[in-house]
């Protein structure tokens, strides 16, 4: 997150998203640069994944909270889903920060489109700090090198939490690698809890007989849903609060065109609200209206 600091010029400097004036001359058209004209201290609607900016829904409370359980509880499979832009991997840095580092080892993993068996088991050996073993690596040695990894921290106390974000893109056969490392375990407990974010398609490809097996072990599921009209205008004063800024710089009038063209989507309201700050302070309002919103929503297409 970029600090807050009584040096506009740093200010402007740190912000990614607006608009930044290089030189004095442009700096003092300063009034059109929405961090000075609103006095915010930061973008409140920057296009990253800021736990700073985490807005409790009802949904991603309780996402949160099981997905924590999950790990609690020792389950080997959890699996969060939702659309596109709702908040999973804001959700996933989330557990990483709030799980304690004195029962877990909390790794991150990311799963891109075509990634091979053979890439993720190294992606996870490089998230251990672990080599592959030396020469050509089969899927058999870099296992038994991560089970090993899972048997040393469980003798120092530590249980193995693996975060996968972008878990559509998941060949079948990496799923099912996926499940054998689930399964390491000793007599009492289990050894790792793989927790699994991805798009809702992810969900309806699980429901195919090959994935029983998989499906079966996923007693924790969650969805995070997009924000209702009341949640968008919170959430919109919310984030305003949190980088500085007053909490009525939107008025009543805009919230519901914002709710109308993003349907709720967080990462759409923050493009929109983004947009709707920058023609505010361009022309020189103290608050985003209704007006400028529905101006914006003809050429604001959501992706
Ligand atoms: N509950 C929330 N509170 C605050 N910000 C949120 C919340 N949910 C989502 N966002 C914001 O919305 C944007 C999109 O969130 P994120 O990247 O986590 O979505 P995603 O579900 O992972 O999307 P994708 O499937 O495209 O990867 C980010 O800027 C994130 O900070
Ligand atoms: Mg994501």
């Amino acid at each position: 997150m970029a600090h807050a600091t009584t040096e506009h010029a740093n200010v402007v400097e740190l912000v990614d998203g607006f608009s930044r004036p290089r030189n004095q001359a442009r700096f003092a058209e300063a009034s059109s640069d929405p961090l000075l004209h609103f006095g915010l201290t930061t973008n409140p609607f920057a296009d990253n994944v800021n736990p700073q900016f985490f807005f409790r829904t009802e949904a991603h409370e309780e996402a949160f909270i099981l997905m924590k359980k999950a790990v609690e509880d020792d389950a080997s499979l959890a699996l969060c889903t939702a659309l596109s832009g709702t908040g999973k991997t804001l959700l996933t840095q989330i557990l990483l920060q709030d799980l304690d580092t004195h029962h877990h080892r909390t790794i991150l993993t990311l799963v891109y489109p075509g990634m091979s068996r053979t890439a993720l088991l190294r992606d996870i050996l490089g998230e251990l700090g672990l080599d592959p073993p030396a020469g050509r690596t089969s899927i058999h040695a870099m296992l038994s090198q991560i089970q090993q990894e899972i048997i040393r921290l469980h003798a120092c106390g530590q249980k193995l939490v693996l975060i996968i974000d972008e878990a559509h893109f998941l060949k079948p056969d990496s799923l099912h690698i996926l499940r054998t490392l689930s399964n390491i375990e000793v007599p009492e407990k289990k050894l790792i809890s793989v927790l699994l974010f991805g798009e809702d398609h992810f969900r309806d490809r699980l429901d195919l007989p090959s994935f029983k097996a998989v499906l079966s072990r996923m007693v924790f599921r969650c969805t995070l849903r997009p924000l209702n009209a009341e949640e968008v205008e919170q959430y919109i004063k919310f984030r305003c609060l949190m980088a500085g800024g007053r909490a009525d710089l939107f008025e009543t009038s805009a919230i519901e065109p914002i709710c109308r063209a993003t349907r709720g989507v967080p990462r759409e309201i923050n493009r929109l609200a983004h947009n709707g700050l920058l023609a505010a302070a361009r022309t020189e309002r103290q608050q985003v209206n209704g007006e400028i919103i529905e101006a914006l929503t003809r050429v604001h297409q959501p992706s």
